[in-house]
């Protein structure tokens, strides 16, 4: 095995990939990627070293999924309630998202990547709303992995806005259902997540997909986000293809 670029020798010159059974795959996976602030403090690095390091374990775990089959990924990249962080970090973290969208969109279109953007856009600064917007319309048509990024995103916010919206299109209370609800939250149209990953070592969804995770499997694990693999990812995705799900039933 020629580790450096990942092929066997004497074999053809193809990367040699960990494949995932196709057998009770989950169709939507949603992750919460904490721990990038205690990973760079561990370092003795400022907050931001851990959310650029946090970007690229995204860009891995976003072509992991892809090459997996996964059909749709939602990561929690920016809550509601991170307004009430420094300037200094909000600023940076909003930097990094407008680099990402940039910088992604390119590889992500050529691998059909449908990226979206899920939360209260109308909130982001403008330059992050262009390079989400550009994102999103760049890869519209792309019929592979949807690729949702939840930014300026909160569940109780999303409850709110999508109850709004039914007052404003006059349903009567006895017209209210989980599905009329569901149509108008920021993930319409797609399937709840059946398996949500939160690293850093909390055990809570801190205000992430509260209506759509009813039915969810959680792993909760205590590995930083800047330190989350590929080899990790995929070992939680075998654990859930062994979970038994049953949905109320008995
Ligand atoms: C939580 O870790 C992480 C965030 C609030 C930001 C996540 C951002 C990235 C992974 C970078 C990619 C972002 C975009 C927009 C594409 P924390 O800072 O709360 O960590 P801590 O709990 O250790 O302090």
């Amino acid at each position: 095995m020629n580790k450096k670029f990942g092929y066997q020798k004497g074999k053809l010159r193809c990367k040699v990939t960990r494949q995932l059974s196709k057998e009770n795959l989950p169709e939507h996976i949603a992750i919460i990627m904490d721990g990038n602030g205690r990973w760079a403090k561990a370092k003795k690095r400022p907050r931001l070293f851990g959310h650029n390091a946090g970007m690229k374990t995204l860009r891995k775990i976003v072509r992991a999924s892809s090459d997996a089959g996964i059909k749709i990924l939602t990561v929690y990249a920016f809550s509601t309630e991170n307004w009430k962080r420094s300037q200094e970090e909000v600023d940076g973290l909003m930097n990094i998202a407008v680099e990402y969208f940039k910088k992604e969109v390119g590889e992500l279109h050529e691998n059909n990547v449908r990226i979206q953007v899920i939360g209260d856009v109308n909130g982001l600064n403008h330059k992050v709303q262009k390079a989400a917007q550009n994102a999103m319309d760049i890869t519209a048509n792309n019929t592979g992995l949807i690729f949702n990024v939840a930014l300026n995103y909160g569940s109780r916010d999303e409850i709110v806005h999508a109850v709004r919206a039914l007052m404003v299109q006059g349903v009567l209370p006895e017209e209210v259902t989980e599905e009329r609800l569901n149509a108008e939250l920021y993930t319409k149209g797609l399937t709840d997540p059946d398996l949500l990953i939160r690293t850093g070592g909390e055990s809570r969804l801190s205000n992430f997909m509260l209506w759509q995770s009813a039915y969810t499997e959680f792993f909760f694990i205590d590995t930083y986000w800047p330190d989350f693999d590929k080899d990790t990812y995929y070992n939680l995705i075998e654990v859930y293809q062994k979970r038994n799900r049953r949905f109320g039933t008995a």
